[in-house]
């Protein structure tokens, strides 16, 4: 009886230890999230705190490492504009929650959520969501379609939200959110992403690894911003608008804007 335990515990220990993405769970009735798919993703499976609480600096730059190999630069950095959300005066932590708070870091048209104005932000929108998809045409999500599904979720918030309103900000953050995607789901060369895995990502908020996905060999903030910069003249293109350029020493000036 007592051998049968140990058989079994050092199965599942030996088992979490080679497949650290297989230990997921969605919140709990305590728990928090917030609209970022992959905060919550990582919170569900448990490379965040699960109850999504209280993230310190060294829980986002370990999740973020240890999850996708982002480098600590970029991780400190994405720290930053996550505490910027919440409401307690000089705090270095932030809960997944705070994260929907209205026109600091969430904004107007996202891919996934309705507007704040229509429903909580937090909450996966399944309408929402097969808009974006339905420009996804084949088995692979090209740049092009990637942008263009991102100006129709615009088209259609300003259309219909009588508050639709899109900061300098929440214009580059909707750009760093296709970057984001593509860089860490999809391949960073070709600037594609296997639909299939888009979609189990977003609906699930879950990492896609049993339809093949493995985190990049490392992301630095230059990697990202080079992303950022392709999906930046993407837009320019499909759209004929002029987009900000990206500038190189940070992830677009938003730094310049933390530190105001
Ligand atoms: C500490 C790090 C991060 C912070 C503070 C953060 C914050 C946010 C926030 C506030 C939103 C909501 C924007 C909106 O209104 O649509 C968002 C959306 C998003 N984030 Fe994150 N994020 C982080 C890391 C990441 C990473 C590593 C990825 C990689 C895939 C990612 C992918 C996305 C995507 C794809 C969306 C768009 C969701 C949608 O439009 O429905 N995020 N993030």
């Amino acid at each position: 009886m007592k051998l049968d335990f140990l058989f079994i515990a050092t199965v599942f220990t030996v088992s979490a230890l080679d497949n650290p993405y297989g230990n997921w769970k969605p919140a709990g009735p305590n728990g928090v999230r917030g609209p970022c798919p992959m905060l919550n993703t990582l919170a569900n499976h448990g490379f965040l705190p699960h109850n999504g609480k209280d993230i310190t600096e060294n829980d986002t730059v370990s999740a973020l490492g240890s999850a996708l190999n982002f480098d600590e630069e970029i991780s400190r950095l994405m720290h930053k504009f996550a505490v910027s959300t919440n409401p307690a005066p000089n705090a270095t932590t932030y809960s997944l929650n705070h994260l929907s708070r209205h026109n600091i870091l969430e904004h107007d048209a996202s891919l996934s959520r309705a507007d704040a104005y229509f429903a909580d932000p937090a909450i996966f929108n399944q309408t929402v969501f097969d808009q974006t998809r339905s420009y996804w045409k084949g088995p692979i999500v090209n740049l092009k379609e990637a942008v263009r599904s991102r100006l129709a979720r615009l088209e259609t918030s300003n259309a219909t939200n009588p508050t639709f309103t899109l900061s300098a900000l929440g214009k580059t953050f909707g750009l760093g959110e296709i970057a984001a995607y593509l860089a860490v789901l999809g391949d960073i060369p070709s600037a594609t992403a296997i639909k299939a895995r888009l979609v189990y990502f977003f609906e699930n908020e879950r990492l896609p690894v049993h339809l093949g996905w493995t985190k990049l060999s490392v992301l630095s903030k230059t990697d990202f911003t080079d992303m950022l910069q392709r999906v930046a003249n993407a837009t320019e293109k499909v759209s004929g608008e002029a987009v900000e350029p990206v500038k190189r020493d940070s992830i677009i000036g938003l730094h310049a804007t933390l530190s105001e």
